[in-house]
């Protein structure tokens, strides 16, 4: 944790152009207060709009932030291409294929869409596949799965995280649709009968407290073929790394995504508190945190940045 929090190794001379550049986005987009803040989960909305912070963590551990990069927040749907990267390594490519599909829905997250030709959620981004990928888990027991989840972000982040138990509350209070989903799907032979339990393990992977230089982490050591660059530490097996970031990139962020990459051209995934983590295969992560977001979910202030990230730097992956 105190490597992570030492940021000396920021060269703050030879890199002080981009620092600056990067002063000079945060400023841009911190006027902009258009979108609001997700209410559905009462919880959320306790956030501050003015909450704004930019990370990045290079693949070689160089760190570059601004703004309100060590602003706790929960990370919601963000945990979900991590929690898939889990399941692949605990029961590989072919039974998780068995259970959730690779394809972009143009549905809302948390629509009730299953796919009618096998029962299968359509990809593991949206609720339900998110919830039938929180269901392949191998360990036993409640707690001792929420805690194979926290040592897997630890391993991305290269510190200890906890869940936001009022949010967890929160969620479950509210998540009637959630929960549809859940029995919908058991009662296809997608889940098994567990259902609260995998419930329970979803809401509170949703509830982790993380901050946007945390999602940089994230991102970083999923450019960086699933090794951590400030810990090299292996977070994920990187025979799946292909995997989720395919699945970043066609469902990251849910009904733009085809926009997205059209328009950004790399893998992402959002979440509703505001967060958003972007991975650029061989350099860097990027963790924005803005709550404000769009009537899809998504946070307007990170969409703007990365939309002018990737064209100031060329970014686009074609
Ligand atoms: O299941 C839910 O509704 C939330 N826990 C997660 C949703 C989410 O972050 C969707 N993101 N845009």
């Amino acid at each position: 944790l105190e490597k992570l929090l030492d940021y000396s190794n920021i060269n703050k001379s030879a890199n002080s152009q981009f620092q600056n550049y990067l002063f000079d986005l945060h400023q841009k987009y911190q006027s902009l207060k258009e979108g609001l803040l997700a209410d559905y989960i009462p919880e959320l909305k306790k956030a501050n709009p003015e909450w704004f912070g930019i990370s990045i963590v290079t693949t070689d551990g160089q760190i570059y932030q601004i703004g309100d990069y060590q602003q706790t927040f929960t990370i919601q749907s963000i945990s979900k291409p991590f929690v898939y990267g889990m399941a692949l390594e605990n029961y590989g490519r072919e039974v998780v294929l068995n259970k959730v599909g690779v394809e972009p829905t143009g549905q809302a997250f948390n629509s009730i869409d299953l796919d009618q030709k096998n029962n299968r959620p359509y990809n593991p981004m949206v609720n339900a596949g998110a919830i039938a990928t929180t269901n392949l888990l191998t360990v036993e027991g409640a707690s001792e799965r929420l805690e194979q989840i926290l040592k897997m972000f630890s391993r991305y982040t290269g510190r200890e995280h906890n869940v936001d138990w009022s949010v967890f509350l929160s969620e479950k209070a509210t998540g009637s649709k959630n929960k549809a989903l859940a029995y919908l799907m058991h009662n296809s032979g997608m889940i098994s009968d567990n259902i609260e339990e995998t419930l329970d393990l979803y809401f509170q992977q949703c509830s982790i407290s993380v901050s946007c230089h945390d999602l940089a982490m994230m991102g970083a050591t999923i450019a960086n073929k699933g090794v951590n660059p400030i810990t090299g530490e292996q977070a994920l097996n990187k025979y799946y790394v292909q995997d989720v970031l395919s699945v970043m990139h066609s469902c990251g962020m849910y009904d733009f995504a085809g926009e997205w990459a059209y328009r950004v051209g790399l893998p992402a995934k959002s979440g509703v508190s505001g967060g958003l983590v972007m991975a650029i295969p061989g350099k860097c992560g990027i963790g924005i945190f803005s709550p404000l977001l769009d009537a899809k979910g998504n946070s307007v202030r990170a969409i703007k940045v990365c939309e002018q990230l990737t064209r100031d730097l060329g970014l686009h992956l074609y």
